[in-house]
């Protein structure tokens, strides 16, 4: 029998989103008591989900699709137009396998080894310098690692522009004003750079290894053995260095939990790779990073007596469902060991999406982030000392995405040899 699915009133609330931010979903779950709710969104209705059984219907291939889900600022910024994120079915399952065949244990062991070297580099640097903003520095760290992993070529002179520039389509997806322009500018001058390089690798202008990603995509066939446009290469390559230099704000937000967290820490010295993979996991947890993700409605069905009706936007909350009662004891407490007895469910811990790799959306990346998580605290905790001094380093739950204030700044930095 159907009911009437709880429903927030009035003619649209997208501002109250991006007033809201991480807690719009939260909130309204809260005050309706309930994990599906409806409300009105970019003059629209749209439907929210939270927890880990709403999370099983979202990635349910029949229900849902990406199709037209994305709003065009975030298309314009974060994902660009024509990549695997809009993509559903046989295209969507072909292209994903494109990221998949990077992500061996090969090439997780590469990105790890490159994670190393340049932390170490750049800590060189460090020890000469009087105070260093950890947030600004990882980036630079990332575009490095991100630039070698997949084949392109980074000039010394040239890391800290493409570090911004890659950046700057992270960090301005949801906003309306300036900011937004500046990721759209970013985008644009970043899909050139691209473009020209998989050009020259398509010409026999330029020699990249075959294992690398610009080798791999260059020469991609899509489910129609046609190559992809030089652009969609582009957008697809942005796709591995945009998101790895992201993990910045994960590392941040990793120190930001050295520091808090002194105690749960402690089980961090000697470098145990188990420790470091729970630590790491309960920051992915904790910490805010993508607020929520967006699909619509594929076909017309009913979930529990509500109605889904052909073509609602949708919007599962990631954050919510991380701290969500139903799913998590305590899940507004810090505690790494609760991984020590996490059941591995695709649907309760989903920072980077749930459900499978391969046919779902789940984010490609997942598993290098986490070893380059894993491979910086480790760098952090084992590998230096610093100290933090004064400073502001609160976050906010309304911007989208946050960082701590003071984008953590350290002090006597030096390498411990
Ligand atoms: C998809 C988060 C890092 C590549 C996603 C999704 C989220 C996400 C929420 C969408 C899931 C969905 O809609 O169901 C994150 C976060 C990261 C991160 C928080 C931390 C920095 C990475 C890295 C890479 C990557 C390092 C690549 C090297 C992708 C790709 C998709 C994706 C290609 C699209 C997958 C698809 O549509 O099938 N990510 N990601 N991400 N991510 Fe990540």
């Amino acid at each position: 029998q159907n009911r009437q699915m709880p429903k927030e009133e009035g003619l649209d609330h997208s501002l109250k989103l991006l007033k809201e931010g991480y807690q719009f979903i939260i909130n309204r779950r809260h005050t309706m008591q309930s994990n599906v709710f409806e409300t009105r969104l970019l003059g629209d209705k749209a439907i929210c989900l939270s927890g880990s059984e709403a999370a099983k219907i979202f990635y349910d291939n029949d229900k849902f699709k990406r199709e037209g889900a994305a709003p065009k600022p975030v298309q314009k910024t974060l994902f660009g137009e024509g990549g695997v994120q809009g993509l559903d079915g046989e295209a969507h399952k072909h292209r994903k396998a494109m990221f998949m065949s990077l992500m061996s244990k090969d090439d997780l062991q590469e990105i790890r080894r490159l994670t190393k070297k340049y932390w170490e580099l750049a800590a060189t640097e460090w020890e000469a310098q009087k105070e260093i903003v950890l947030y600004e520095e990882v980036k630079k760290i990332l575009t490095r690692v991100a630039c070698e992993w997949t084949g392109i070529p980074l000039d010394e002179n040239e890391v800290a522009h493409r570090a911004e520039q890659l950046s700057d389509m992270f960090e301005t997806p949801a906003d309306v004003s300036l900011s937004h322009f500046k990721g759209w500018r970013a985008r644009s001058k970043a899909e050139d750079w691209i473009e020209e390089l998989v050009k020259e690798v398509r010409n026999n202008e330029r020699e990249v290894a075959k294992s690398r990603a610009l080798h791999a995509f260059s020469w991609h066939k899509d489910h129609n053995g046609e190559l992809l446009d030089e652009n969609i290469v582009a957008v697809e390559l942005l796709n591995l260095l945009r998101p790895i230099v992201a993990i910045s704000v994960y590392i941040a937000f990793t120190a930001l939990a050295v520091h808090e967290y002194p105690e749960k820490a402690k089980s961090l010295k000697g470098g145990d790779s188990v420790q470091l993979q729970w630590f790491s996991q309960e920051v992915r947890r904790y910490y805010p990073f993508f607020p929520f993700t967006a699909a619509k409605v594929k076909e017309s069905f009913t979930w529990n007596g509500y109605e889904f009706e052909k073509d609602t936007l949708t919007l599962l909350d990631l954050y919510g469902t991380n701290h969500h009662p139903d799913d998590w004891e305590n899940p507004d407490r810090f505690e790494p060991e609760r991984f020590s007895e996490w059941d591995k469910s695709p649907f309760d811990f989903i920072p980077q999406g749930g459900g499978e790799f391969d046919i779902g959306h789940r984010c490609a990346g997942e598993w290098i982030t986490i070893d380059v998580m894993k491979e910086s605290l480790d760098y952090l905790v084992n590998h230096l000392s610093y100290t933090l001094p004064e400073q502001d380093l609160s976050f906010s739950l309304t911007e989208i995405p946050t960082v701590p204030q003071s984008k953590v700044k350290l002090t006597n930095v030096e390498r411990i040899i």
